[in-house]
Parts: C-alpha cells; sequence; structure tokens
C-alpha cells in the first residue's frame, strides 16, 4: 500500500501544483494560510511539518524565527519542495520519513503540521500517535484535511464535482488518472471532523477544536500534547 502511494505521487510530482491550484480553484493557498494563523504559534516555534510533499505547507511556515523541517517518504515529491525553498530562500530542512516510523525524538518539537497527508497513510492511528510522541508536553498538532460538505444545495454540487469532474480533469492534466481518482475516493472515505477529533481524543490529544472552511471542502484541526502534569 506504502510503495504504491509513493509510486503515484512520485508520477505526478512535476504537476502536482499545477494540478492543486487548478482543482481548488487556487483556494489551496488561502487554506494554508488560515493553517499557519489557526495554528497560534509563536514565531520561534520548532515546526515539523509531516506528508509535506512540494513543500507547500512548509513554505507557509518558513520566513519566521523558528525551525521547520518538512517531511516526506517520496523523494520526488521533496525534491520539488527543496527547489522551491531554495528558490525562495526559505530556511526549511528536508528529511525522507514516513509518518508512521518517524526518526526524531520524543518531544522534539513545538508543532507537528500535516496538509493533505493523513488520508493516504496506511494507519492513521499510528501518524497520530507518531505525531505525539515527537510533541513537547504542550506543544501543538495541526492538521488541514478534506471534509465531506453536507448542505442541501452545496453538498450534491461538491459531490458531482469530486466524484465526476474533479477525476477526469485531473487525469487529463496529469496523464495519470488513477492518482486523481484515488484522491476524492480516499477523501470521501476519511473520518472528517467529529470523527477525526476522536480518533485524535485516542492518541490523548486534548484542547481539540475542528474549523471547516469553504462549507466543509476542507477542515483545519488544533490539539495539543498536554502539559506534564495536565
Ligand atoms: C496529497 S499530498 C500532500 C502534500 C502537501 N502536504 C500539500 O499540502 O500539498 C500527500 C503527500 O503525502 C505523502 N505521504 C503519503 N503517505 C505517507 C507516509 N506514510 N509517510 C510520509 N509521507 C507520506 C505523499 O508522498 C505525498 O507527498
Amino acid at each position: 500500500m506504502g510503495e504504491t502511494v509513493k509510486d503515484m505521487f512520485a508520477a505526478i510530482a512535476g504537476r502536482y501544483d499545477r494540478l492543486n491550484s487548478v482543482l481548488s480553484l487556487g483556494l489551496h493557498h488561502y487554506w494554508r494560510r488560515r493553517t499557519v494563523t489557526a495554528s497560534g504559534l509563536r514565531r520561534s516555534a520548532t515546526i515539523l511539518d509531516l506528508c509535506s510533499g512540494t513543500a507547500d505547507l512548509a513554505l507557509a511556515f518558513a520566513g519566521r524565527d523558528g525551525r521547520v523541517v518538512a517531511t516526506d517518504f517520496c523523494d520526488a515529491m521533496l525534491a520539488r519542495g527543496r527547489c522551491k525553498a531554495a528558490r525562495h530562500r526559505a530556511p526549511i530542512a528536508f528529511a525522507l520519513a514516513d509518518a508512521q516510523r518517524l526518526p526524531f525524538r520524543d518531544a522534539s518539537f513545538d508543532a507537528v503540521s500535516v496538509a493533505f497527508g493523513l488520508r493516504n497513510v496506511g494507519c492513521l492511528a499510528t501518524a497520530l500517535g507518531e505525531m505525539y510522541r515527537v510533541l513537547r508536553p504542550g506543544g501543538v498538532a495541526v492538521v488541514l484535511e478534506f471534509g465531506q460538505p453536507q448542505g442541501a444545495v452545496f453538498g450534491p454540487l461538491y459531490r458531482f464535482y469530486s466524484r465526476y469532474l474533479l477525476p477526469r480533469l485531473g487525469g487529463w492534466l496529469s496523464g495519470h488518472s488513477e492518482a486523481y481518482a484515488y484522491l476524492p475516493r480516499t477523501a470521501a472515505v476519511f473520518p472528517a471532523g467529529v470523527r477525526f477529533m476522536q480518533a485524535m481524543r485516542e492518541q490523548n490529544f486534548t484542547d481539540i477544536q475542528a474549523r471547516p472552511l469553504t462549507g466543509g471542502v476542507v477542515y483545519i484541526y488544533r490539539a495539543v500534547r498536554p502539559d506534564r502534569g495536565d
């Protein structure tokens, strides 16, 4: 499963950014900015970004006084991120890492972030457990992920877009139809909203908040690893 996902992202790495902008109508930049704001992090925080891909969320966090480490298990995606960071002179460190087995010590980051990554990992509970482990007590996890918009009008419209238009458009523009069939398939079954909050609670996170954006197309989750003694 992991190897298939890795190969799929390697195959679309070169077109990933353009497709993101087209398929989200440019909204993904706004969602990432809102994620940085929602994190509430001080400017000197050390941040680990998981499933970083081409590093757009890491770049949104960079340019602060702290340290940003961008990780992914797909070298081809990270390579695009490295080039972008160099172009923007963004002080980001890069490391190949599987989100389910992070090569970092316990309690070594002030924050862990992940955008559109968790729905791809083999075991969500393991990845959330790893996020918790590498966070220092009092540290913050912030997650940006797709939801399943409801609502009498917008819900069906969005489902039509994501089930029929997005896979065709994505497949056509990327030349990789399976990757853009995979996206809405995984988004449709991701345990969004209260179910994701429950998954975080089961890994001992506290102060869990979920904020829907764009009618629930995406959610920003924020949660805390409790301080010792909490
Ligand atoms: C949809 S992309 C998101 C990339 C980036 N975070 C963004 O917001 O554009 C998902 C990324 O997760 C990575 N990924 C999937 N499973 C992973 C895992 N188990 N460990 C690390 N990275 C993983 C993929 O290689 C891919 O780069």
